[in-house]
């Protein structure tokens, strides 16, 4: 069984490769599987559609968009739910095994016991290193045999050059992909030669999605009404009967109503104005975003369509901007907006399709080291922003670097970031786990390298750094010694806040 697995904020939602058809599975009747995780007091943990079943309940306590989570975390960051503390990584892995239970046992799909699944899984185009890595871990853990991991717009691609590859002409070759989904906010600029889509350039907002729609909406209707201090569970009734109400604006919608029920109020009303006006930034800030993609020798006239894919891209105001933004001809909905990334992965996943992905590194990668003895940091740049990464299935991109140590001990501290300035990490900010390596041989043994003293030696032996780059764009260091031959391998991981 081969399927594409779009692990979304608000839901997940996968699609089987099917003789050349690509349906999206439904679980109990429903196309989409909530991105909910459950607890009570007793410890007891339940996910999905179950989750969902009881968030309401008495005694039970719902996370969610929990994939927002990932942004900040490391392999050890926990989160409090129901009065206990559980590592991310490990609700994330329970919550895929049941994603996997209820492909089996509750959805329209037949999978044989035992049968194993071949997984094309996603993560936002902005995602770090480390997000990568717990979502590859978190998927593997959970007994999916994981065949490639894309970034979303890309996936959303394969969707779009599944249905429209008329539209793309040797004139107008490119497709700017708009993912605005319930936590994050993708761009992407695609160009489709062939059966070959190559991502030429891709910006995204890792904090910007359907969630922060509801948010604003919620502050509008507690300003119109005077509600200040909220206990925790009637916010996240608020919030989420603000989410139903929103969803169901249309393009003729006039006037806006919430119901306040839950806090013993007449309903809000206001004109359906008010609610676009609280609106406009984020909007604004996605439209931003998407003509920062067009750049370089693309311009306008050469895009096929603007795509408009993610459930929060339903929003009248979204499209309104968009068309007076751009052209409105070009501007193209999904007939999937929930599913077109999943979709896009069982599409790559089929080989019968032929599609081969041209990715590139969404972030720069480098790393900060000590200069002038010690005296100042400088900041070496290693794979930059842009680069190519490899195809599914050929060889990983390696970058080496060779040099004499200068010190007994190397201690380095690896970033990412969105933005470089004046050669200086920018913009948003990630950093790893140090990595300490002994170049002295004598330390080769040392358990406790971060706490040595780090000492100036003239007569330090060669080192090799060797960066291997997966088509993922995740990252793996190898540091080796001349002509010692001392090695070690690092797999990046992002700092740990929660453990720090
Ligand atoms: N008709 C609609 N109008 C406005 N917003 C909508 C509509 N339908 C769904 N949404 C919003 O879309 C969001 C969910 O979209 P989607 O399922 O694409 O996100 P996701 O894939 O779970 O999240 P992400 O891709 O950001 O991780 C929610 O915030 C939901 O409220
Ligand atoms: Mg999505």
């Amino acid at each position: 069984m081969k399927v594409g697995i779009d692990f979304g904020t608000t839901h997940t939602v996968a699609a089987v490769v099917d003789r050349g058809n690509y349906p999206v599975v439904s679980f109990d009747g429903l196309d989409t599987w909530p991105s909910i995780i459950a607890a009570n007091e007793a410890g007891e943990l339940r996910f999905g559609l179950d989750a969902a079943a009881v968030r309401h309940d008495p005694g039970w306590c719902a996370l969610r968009s929990f994939k927002r989570l990932l942004n900040d975390a490391g392999p050890r960051s926990t989160v409090e739910l129901a009065g206990r503390s559980y590592r991310l990584a490990e609700l994330f892995a329970g919550f895929l095994a049941q994603l996997k239970s209820d492909l089996q046992h509750r959805s329209n799909i037949e999978l044989p016991a035992g049968e194993p699944v071949e997984a094309a899984i996603s993560v936002p185009a902005n995602a770090s290193s480390a997000q990568r890595f717990m979502t590859l871990d978190a998927f593997t853990q959970a007994g999916f045999e994981v065949a490639a991991l894309l970034n979303e717009p890309s996936a959303a691609g394969f969707e779009y050059a599944h249905r429209y590859r008329s539209t793309i002409t040797a004139k107008r070759e490119y497709v700017l992909i708009y993912d605005l989904g319930g936590g994050t906010f993708d761009a992407s600029l695609l160009k489709m030669t062939g059966r070959l889509n190559e991502v030429v350039f891709s910006e995204g907002i890792q904090r910007l999605g359907g969630d922060d729609f509801d948010e604003a909406i919620l502050k509008l209707v507690r300003n119109g009404t005077g509600l200040r201090k909220l206990p925790a569970g009637t916010r996240d009734l608020l919030l989420e009967e603000c989410a139903v109400r929103k969803e169901a604006v249309g393009p003729n919608t006039r006037r806006f109503l919430v119901d306040l029920a839950a806090v013993g109020k007449e309903p809000f009303s206001c004109p359906i104005d008010d609610v676009y006006a609280a609106c406009v930034p984020l909007v604004d800030k996605t439209i931003n975003a998407l003509s920062g993609v067009l750049h370089g020798d693309v311009d306008w006239s050469d895009i096929a369509g603007i795509y408009v894919v993610g459930g929060a891209g339903s929003f009248p105001l979204v499209a309104r901007t968009l068309r007076t933004t751009f052209d409105e001809k070009r501007v193209k909905r999904s007939l999937h907006p929930f599913a077109a990334t999943a979709i896009g992965l069982a599409v790559f996943l089929d080989r019968e399709a032929g599609f081969v992905l041209s990715e590139r590194l969404s972030r720069h990668f480098g790393v900060f080291r000590e200069a002038c003895a010690g005296e100042d940091v400088c900041f070496d740049p290693i794979v930059p922003k842009g680069s190519a990464l490899p195809t599914a299935g050929q060889p990983p991109f390696v970058v080496t670097r060779t040099y004499r140590a200068a010190h007994n001990i190397g201690h380095f501290r690896f970033v990412e970031c969105s933005r470089l300035r004046d050669g200086h990490p920018d913009g948003d900010v990630t950093p790893y786990e140090p990595v300490f390596f002994a170049f002295d041989p004598d330390l080769s043994d040392d358990q406790d390298l971060p706490r040595r003293a780090v000492r100036r030696r003239d007569d330090g032996p060669d080192v090799e750094e060797r960066y291997v780059i997966t088509s993922g764009g995740a990252v793996e260091v190898t540091l080796t010694t001349r002509p010692d031959r001392l090695s070690r391998t690092f797999r990046l991981e992002r700092h740990d806040l929660a453990s720090a």
